[in-house]
């Protein structure tokens, strides 16, 4: 193996992704199999078939546990639940469970906020405080959280009505560098990622403003779930090594111009 391929590995180690059912979740899974890693996936939706064929394809671990990561208690038991299954073993978490909701500001409730929250927000954040846990108590020295932000908490989605769904991305995006500085002494990385449009059933939702977002990209396209997967494998594995706190924005250029 070449220096750099080395870097880019996930060989013998394991994973954990949330929203790992389908989409965005199910790419970060299927991307860091590929790069060598076991993966456990927590979702309160049946995963894909496209799932099942991870683990003979690459010849790794896979796991599906129903897990909703807005309840304390669920999440609990999901952690304990994976960590007898793999022997204590995570070397990478990356928290993508994530809902939106299309409201006019002045429209939006407590109830509809208070989803958004326990799920972007609290949800993601204790899902990374988990792993965390997990990963000082088994020594890893390969830690890395990959928080799933979003190109919505650097601008206002034009053509979306989704101002709180912009706070709780927000919020993802203020956390990262202030967990990874308390993480550091652990050798446990944190970065972001912000996706931009991508074709799942987030966004399927929306067939009617697909061409206006084309049109917002430089590119031309919305991505698919794959055009963000290679920046999750980098930020989990060894090649991001020098890398914490830092988010990235995989969005075709649309908050660049
Ligand atoms: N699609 C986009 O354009 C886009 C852009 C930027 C960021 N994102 C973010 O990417 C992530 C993945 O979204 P996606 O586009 O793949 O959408 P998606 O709806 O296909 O995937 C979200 C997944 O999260 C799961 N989930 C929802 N609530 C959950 C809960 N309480 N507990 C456990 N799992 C739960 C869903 O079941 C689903 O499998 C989200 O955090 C989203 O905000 C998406």
């Amino acid at each position: 193996m070449s220096r750099l391929t080395d870097q880019f590995s996930l060989q013998g180690r394991t994973a954990l992704v949330t929203g790992g059912a389908r989409g965005c979740g199910l790419a970060f899974a299927r991307g860091l199999a590929e790069a060598g890693a076991n993966v456990a996936v927590f979702d309160v939706v049946d995963p894909d078939t496209a799932f099942y064929t991870i683990e003979k394809e690459y010849n790794v671990r896979t796991a599906y546990y129903r897990v909703d990561v807005s309840s304390q208690e669920s999440l609990e038991s999901g952690f304990s639940q994976f960590q007898k299954d793999f022997n204590n073993a995570l070397d990478i978490c990356v928290p993508c469970a994530g809902i939106n909701r299309h409201l006019p500001f002045l429209e939006f409730t407590y109830k509809d906020h208070h989803d958004l929250v326990s799920i972007n927000v609290l949800g993601l954040y204790f899902t990374a405080q988990l792993a965390a846990k997990q990963m000082i108590a088994n020594g890893t020295k390969h830690g890395s959280i990959v928080l799933v932000a979003s190109m919505a908490s650097h601008i206002a989605v034009r053509s979306q009505l989704c101002s709180a769904y912009c706070g709780t991305k927000g919020a993802v995006r203020a956390m990262c560098p202030a967990i990874a500085k308390e993480l550091a002494e652990y050798d446990i990385r944190v970065n972001s990622i912000s996706p931009g449009y991508v074709r799942t059933e987030m966004t399927a939702a929306f067939p009617h403003l697909v061409q206006g977002w084309e049109s917002e990209a430089m590119n031309g396209r919305i991505a698919e779930p794959e055009d963000i997967m290679g920046a999750c494998v980098f930020l989990a594995s060894d090649a991001s090594a020098y890398m914490t706190g830092q988010d990235i924005i995989v969005d075709g250029g649309v908050t660049r111009w």
